[in-house]
C-alpha cells in the first residue's frame, strides 16, 4: 500500500456508497485527507459516518455542487489533487417526477467539478497542488446509462449509451461531459459503471432496503408490473472496494464496469427476502410473502440491466468477496440491528443531525 500524502475530495460522502467509500479510505488510508462535500438532501445522512466523524484526516464540508462560485472557492482554498464525484440526485422514480433536479445536480454539478480542477490542475499553477501525478477526476456511474437490455446479453465498456429515464440520461451526460473534459482538456478522468448496490445505510426508497423496513412494519411491500423486470446487484462494499482499485490503479482515460453477475427478477429477490424475514423475525413461513402488493408500474421500466465485469477481474483482479446471498442476509441483519438509524430515517430525525453535531463544534 501507498504511502503518498494526498488531498482527496469524495462529493456526496454523506449518502449510501459514498458513506462507505469515505469510511473505507479515512480507516485504509491514515495518510490521505478525505473531504467530504455533501449538500444533505434527503438522501444525505450523516449519521452514516458517525464512527469515523472524529478521525484527524476527515473533514466534512456542507455545500453544492451546482453552486460554481463555492465550488471555485473550495478548489482554491482546499487544493485538492484528486475527486471521486458521487454526489446526485440518484432515484429513478424522483427522476420521473422531477427531472430538473437530475439536471442541476447531475450535469451542472459535475460540470462546475470538472471545471473547477480543470482550473486548478492546469500547468503551470502546480503550486497550487500536488504532484500532477496524482490528479484524477474518477466519475462514479451506473450501468442504466446503457439502456436495457432483452434477455440475452451483458454491458460491456464498450455498449453503446442508451439512457432512457431521466435519471440514467442526467448520469449519462455527466459521463460524456468527463470524458469530453478528458479529451478536449487532457484532464485525468477515469469513469466506472456499476449494477445495483444493496447493504447498510442504503435509504429506505429503493427496492431493498423500502422492503426491509415495510416488512418489519408490516406494511405491504410495492411490486412494479409484474415483478418481472432484472437487476443485477452489488454488496455496496464490494462496489467501494472496485472504486479504491480502480481510483489506485486503473488506466487514465479508461472506463470499468462493476457488476457482480447476480441476476434477480424483482420478485424473486423480494420472496427470498420474504423467507429470510420471516426467519429473523421468528415469523410463521409465509408471512412476509402475504404484504406483496402488485402496483402499477414505473413509466418506461427498464426491463434488465446485466453487467459483464470481467475487466476489472482480468486487469485489477477485482471480485466480489460475497455471494448474493450472503449479502442480502447480512443486509437484513444490519437493518434490524440498526433500528434507531431507520427510526430517524423515516421519522426525518437524521436531517437534525448536522446541526447538533457540527454547530455545536
Ligand atoms: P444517494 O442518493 O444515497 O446519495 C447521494 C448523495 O449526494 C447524498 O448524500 C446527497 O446529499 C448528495 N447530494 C445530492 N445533491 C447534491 C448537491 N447538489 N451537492 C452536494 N451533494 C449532493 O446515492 P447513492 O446510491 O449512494 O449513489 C452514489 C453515486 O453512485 C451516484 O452518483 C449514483 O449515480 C451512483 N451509483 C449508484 C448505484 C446504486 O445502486 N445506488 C449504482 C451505480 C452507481
Ligand atoms: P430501485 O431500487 O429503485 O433501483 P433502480 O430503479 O435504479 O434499478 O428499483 C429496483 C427495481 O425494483 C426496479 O426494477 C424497480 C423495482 N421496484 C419495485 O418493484 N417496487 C418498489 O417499491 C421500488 C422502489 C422498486
Amino acid at each position: 500500500m501507498s504511502d503518498i500524502q494526498r488531498n482527496i475530495l469524495i462529493t456526496g460522502g454523506a449518502g449510501f456508497i459514498g458513506s462507505h467509500l469515505v469510511r473505507r479510505f479515512v480507516k485504509r488510508y491514515p495518510h490521505y485527507i478525505i473531504n467530504n462535500l455533501d449538500n444533505l438532501t434527503y438522501a444525505g445522512n450523516l449519521e452514516n459516518l458517525r464512527d469515523i466523524e472524529t478521525a484527524s484526516n476527515y473533514r466534512f464540508i456542507k455545500g453544492d455542487i451546482t453552486d460554481a462560485a463555492f465550488i471555485n472557492q473550495l478548489f482554491e482554498k482546499h487544493r485538492f489533487d484528486a475527486v471521486i464525484h458521487l454526489a446526485a440526485e440518484s432515484h429513478v422514480d424522483r427522476s420521473i417526477v422531477s427531472p430538473m433536479d437530475f439536471i442541476f445536480t447531475n450535469i451542472v454539478g459535475t460540470v462546475n467539478l470538472l471545471n473547477a480542477a480543470k482550473t486548478l490542475w492546469q500547468p503551470g499553477k502546480t503550486e497550487h497542488a500536488t504532484s500532477e501525478i496524482n490528479h484524477l477526476f474518477y466519475q462514479v456511474s451506473t450501468d442504466e446509462v446503457y439502456g436495457s437490455l432483452d434477455h440475452g446479453g451483458y454491458f460491456t465498456e464498450t455498449t453503446p449509451y442508451d439512457p432512457r429515464s431521466p435519471y440514467s440520461a442526467s448520469k449519462a451526460s455527466a459521463d460524456h461531459l468527463v470524458r469530453a473534459y478528458g479529451h478536449t482538456y487532457g484532464l485525468p478522468v477515469v469513469v466506472s459503471n456499476c449494477s445495483n448496490n444493496y447493504g447498510a445505510y442504503q435509504f429506505p426508497e429503493k427496492l431493498i432496503p423500502l422492503a426491509i423496513n415495510n416488512i418489519r412494519s408490516n406494511k405491504a411491500v410495492p411490486i412494479y408490473g409484474k415483478g418481472e423486470n432484472i437487476r443485477d446487484w452489488l454488496w455496496v462494499e464490494d462496489h467501494v472496494a472496485a472504486i479504491d482499485l480502480v481510483f489506485h490503479n486503473g488506466k487514465r482515460g479508461d472506463t470499468y464496469n462493476i457488476g457482480g453477475f447476480n441476476e434477480r427478477t424483482n420478485i424473486d429477490l423480494i420472496m427470498q427476502l420474504c423467507s429470510i424475514m420471516d426467519e429473523k423475525l421468528g415469523r410463521p413461513a409465509g408471512s412476509s410473502a402475504k404484504l406483496l402488493t402488485y402496483v402499477k408500474d414505473r413509466a418506461g421500466h427498464d426491463l434488465r440491466y446485466a453487467i459483464d465485469s470481467s475487466r476489472i477481474t482480468n486487469e485489477l483482479g477485482w471480485k466480489p468477496s460475497l455471494t448474493f446471498e450472503e449479502g442480502l442476509a447480512k443486509t437484513v441483519d444490519w437493518y434490524l440491528a440498526n433500528e434507531e438509524w431507520l427510526q430517524h430515517v423515516t421519522s426525518g430525525d437524521y436531517q437534525h443531525y448536522y446541526e447538533q453535531q457540527y454547530h455545536k463544534r
